[in-house]
């Protein structure tokens, strides 16, 4: 079984930008520590980042008809995508929304994301280890054990 992991724009910078707010783990680093977590519950993951609205929306159509499963960081787009929000919401895939930091505690205008009513559930603030945490999320709702 596998799960797809999709990251949006400037996610390809990690590691570079921002370290203060987004931390120093690459992308890489991250799709690297998926991988794993994903290997306890006996899933693969399908890794994607674009910087392009359309390229998203094309992804998550390819992952649901190859993967049972999404976690999603949508980056700027979550704020603003309605596109990639009825693309998941027509995937009918369980998907899980990360954002590694607390997009609370910064700007208004990322308080509000578009994409949280079409996604199972959201992890916000806690760094790269939310995406981990999404495996884990992922991994007890397709009903898979360690
Ligand atoms: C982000 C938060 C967004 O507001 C921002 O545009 C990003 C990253 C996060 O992971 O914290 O690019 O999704």
């Amino acid at each position: 079984m596998q799960i797809a992991l999709i990251n949006g724009p400037n996610l390809n910078l990690l590691g570079k930008r921002r370290p203060d707010v987004y931390g120093s783990n690459s992308l890489d680093d991250i799709v690297n520590s998926v991988a794993r977590r994903a290997n306890d519950w006996k899933l693969t993951v399908w890794s994607y980042q674009s910087n392009g609205e359309g390229e998203l929306v094309s992804a998550i159509q390819e992952a649901a008809k190859n993967c049972s499963g999404i976690i999603i960081n949508p980056a700027a787009y979550s704020h603003t995508s309605i596109a990639i929000r009825d693309a998941l919401e027509a995937s009918e895939l369980p998907a899980i929304e990360v954002h590694i930091s607390n997009v609370f505690a910064r700007e208004p205008f990322r308080h509000h994301s578009v994409i949280s009513a079409v996604a199972r559930g959201v992890i916000v603030g806690l760094g790269a280890k939310g995406y981990v945490l999404a495996v884990d999320a992922l991994g007890h709702i397709l009903g898979r054990t360690q």
